[in-house]
């Protein structure tokens, strides 16, 4: 290469890949209030925080969301690493791993891992962070997303308790929204039967389909072979009509489920949470089994689900670990954020409160020392690290949105007492650095 073209390519302007971007201030203030919130809220249910990692081995999750699903076959960024994860060491070809498209299999596999069987009581963990799907990027659906879920594992229990905590996590969920301001959500619920009654109902789907096939578009055509379930999920509005009088799930469950079901819409109903039932809520991972449910919230066009959960007993199992059963949510923290903005609740972001407009090199020191005084004292304070001339500093302070600028000039440093000027109304004061925290300090309150 040339040294020219060299210099080109280091000038040529490097942008975030697609489906991908960066969260800014103030924004960022809104994300750190709902997580917040989600911390606060999911401890007063006795859910404790677990860091998972953001890789894991590929069979992780090929195993748990099902090697059809279009997560697993579509979406993942797979890598291969040329080595063994496990070891490090021996190179084991077509060994690969996954940027993580959820984090349900990681918590089955740490729960795993760390033996937390052996736990007393269900265990109940919660996380938050990025996950990965290659999915065509629109408004509210990224390639990097991120989520907040909680996941119950538990060892003992029967039908009726498991009821009980799938009402109580969704209860959970409830507060949560409610106390982060989301306003307009609803709740829609389902059962999707297990091994014993769904394959049964996949039948009956499927040949009610076969009836119709002419009458579907080339997708669900070919569903009807694959996975006739997915039919359900259809947005075709000429396949609307034909999917409202399909065979539904909830009048095909065994017993068991039945009850289960019966059971949950019981639950809710005692703790005053409202919901629709959709027969329709397949959900896209192989995972689940009996209660399902997703969250709505306005303002977020064709993406509005904010919330995906539902049962999995069974999953653990599948993953070596002993018999456990599971239930679990995650919340879309961008669609959150997206349906907040949507309802102009905005970020609160912390304001300046002090501009330091110090004069005169030899100054310096005095207003380093003073910024980390006030810095001390818990105000939020602004130190230009270059001499300004005494009217541009004023206006800096205003553009920045300072309430107070501290003028510090030689006769300031001489005398100890420090100019404030309240800029809102150019009231200005000459204190002593105590009394300078003190009156600060209490321009904070309202
Ligand atoms: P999911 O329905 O695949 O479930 O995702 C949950 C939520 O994540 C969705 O409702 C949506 O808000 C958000 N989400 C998914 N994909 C994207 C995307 N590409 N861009 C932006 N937001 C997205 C799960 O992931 C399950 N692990 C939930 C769960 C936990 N089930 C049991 N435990």
């Amino acid at each position: 290469m040339s040294e020219g073209a060299g210099k080109a390519h280091e000038k040529r302007k490097i942008q975030a890949i697609k489906g991908v971007r960066d969260i800014l201030p103030p924004e960022t203030a809104l994300w750190n209030r709902v997580e917040q919130t989600a911390h606060e809220v999911f401890a007063t249910y006795g859910f404790g925080e677990i860091r998972l990692p953001i890789f894991e081995t590929t069979e992780l999750f090929a195993r748990s969301i099902g090697a059809d699903t279009d997560v697993v076959s579509k979406e993942m960024y797979t890598f291969a690493t040329g080595y063994d994860p496990h070891s490090l060491e021996e190179s084991i070809p077509g060994r690969t791993i996954t940027l993580r498209p959820e984090a349900t299999a990681s918590v089955c596999r740490a729960y795993i891992e760390h033996g937390m069987h052996t736990l007393p009581g269900n265990v109940k963990l919660y996380y938050m962070g990025p996950m990965f799907r290659r999915e065509r990027p629109q408004k509210g659906r990224y390639r990097q997303f991120y989520q907040i879920g909680a996941e119950v594992l538990s060892h003992s229990g029967d039908l009726k308790d498991d009821a009980r905590v799938d009402a109580e996590v969704i209860e959970m969920l409830t507060t949560f929204f409610e106390k982060a301001g989301l306003e307009g959500t609803a709740l829609y619920l389902n059962s999707i039967g297990c091994k014993e009654c769904r394959p049964k109902y996949v039948e009956l789907l499927r040949a009610a389909l076969a009836k119709v096939k002419d009458k579907l578009g080339p997708d669900s055509q070919r569903r009807i072979e694959t996975n006739p379930l997915r039919v359900l999920d259809s947005k075709l509005e000429s396949e609307q009509a034909i999917i409202e009088k399909l065979p539904r799930i909830a009048e095909h469950l065994c017993p068991d489920c039945l009850e289960e079901y019966t059971e949950v819409k019981k639950q809710l109903a005692m703790r005053g949470i409202s919901y629709t039932q959709n027969f329709r809520l397949v959900r896209g991972l192989d995972y689940y089994m009996r209660t399902t449910f997703e969250i709505t919230a306005p303002g977020l066009g064709s993406q509005n689900a904010v919330c995906g959960g539902g049962r999995y007993d069974g999953l653990v199992e599948l993953l070596g670990g002993p018999p456990t059963k599971g239930i679990g949510f995650a919340i879309g923290t961008d669609r959150v954020i997206l349906s907040l903005q949507d309802m102009r609740k905005l970020p609160v972001e912390r304001a300046l409160e002090v501009y330091v407009a110090w004069m005169g090199e030899k100054n310096y020191p005095a207003a380093v020392k003073i910024a980390r005084r006030l810095r001390d004292a818990g105000l939020a304070v602004e130190l230009p690290p270059g001499e300004m001339k005494f009217g541009k500093a004023l206006g800096l302070a205003d553009k920045l949105g300072a309430r107070y600028a501290l003028i510090i000039g030689d006769d300031e440093v001489a005398s100890g007492q420090f100019t404030v000027k309240r800029l809102e109304d150019g009231e200005q004061k000459k204190l002593g650095e105590r009394e300078l925290v003190a009156y600060l300090k209490a321009g904070e309150a309202p």
